[in-house]
């Protein structure tokens, strides 16, 4: 018997836009059947409606009720919620908790995030704010593995866009965006598949860089 083909969840907080993509990119592609549920810790998110109309399942679970002395008490449901719909992979896609050894010890090496900066640069929040605020001529966006450390495990994949002259936060964060959506989908695909890359291969936007192998 051979295994069967490993499916993911995927963990949001809000507006959904690059759970959007991964989904779109899925039924495109025809691998839609490797997602197996869409999980938001916050009721009103926006992007629960965007996963409703994109026919995959959905799960609330609300980190509120658990409150600061039971986080480890959610960590392990959230992990019970995501097995029990037969994900071994989790994909972090604007999901605004940390995640603790009751969640992390369930999938070591198989919990993906995308990040709005070009890691190890800018860790944390207001990624793009900090990037024009220091003059950088590039910015990006990182597919990492999630491991204990803050926006600090392996990187797998970057996507590069230039800060131009007259960017502000809202354009600079559009531009890198476009890039998350394209990446986060590449990246995704290919842990699925596995075709994990071994790690800080990097992207060029598509438009500028078409004869690149990897993530063009
Ligand atoms: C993205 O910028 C992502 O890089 C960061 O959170 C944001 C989520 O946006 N981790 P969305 O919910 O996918 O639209």
């Amino acid at each position: 018997m051979s295994e069967p083909s490993p499916r993911a969840a995927i963990l949001i907080s809000g507006r959904g836009s690059n759970m959007a993509a991964i989904l779109d990119a899925a039924k495109a592609q025809g691998w839609s059947d490797r997602i197996a549920l869409v999980a938001s810790n916050t009721p009103q998110a926006k992007g629960i409606a965007l996963a409703e109309t994109r026919g995959v399942p959905i799960a609330v679970l609300d980190h509120r009720p658990y409150g600061r002395a039971n986080r480890s008490r959610f960590d392990a449901d959230l992990a019970r919620l995501v097995l029990d719909h037969g994900a071994s992979w989790v994909i972090l896609a604007g999901f605004m908790r940390i995640l603790g050894p009751a969640f992390l010890a369930h999938f070591p090496e198989r919990i993906l995030n995308i990040h709005p900066s070009l890691l190890p640069r800018h860790p944390g929040l207001h990624t793009h704010r900090r990037a024009l605020e220091s003059g950088d001529s590039e910015h990006g966006c990182t597919v990492h593995l999630v491991d204990e450390s803050l926006d600090g495990g392996r990187i797998l994949a970057q996507a590069r866009v230039p800060v131009l002259p007259n960017d502000d936060e809202q354009t600079l964060a559009a531009r890198v965006l476009t890039e998350e959506h394209r990446l986060f989908s590449q990246v995704v695909r290919d842990a699925l598949e596995g075709r994990l890359p071994p790690g800080h291969s990097i992207s060029e936007p598509a438009e500028r860089a078409r004869t690149k192998a990897v993530y063009t």
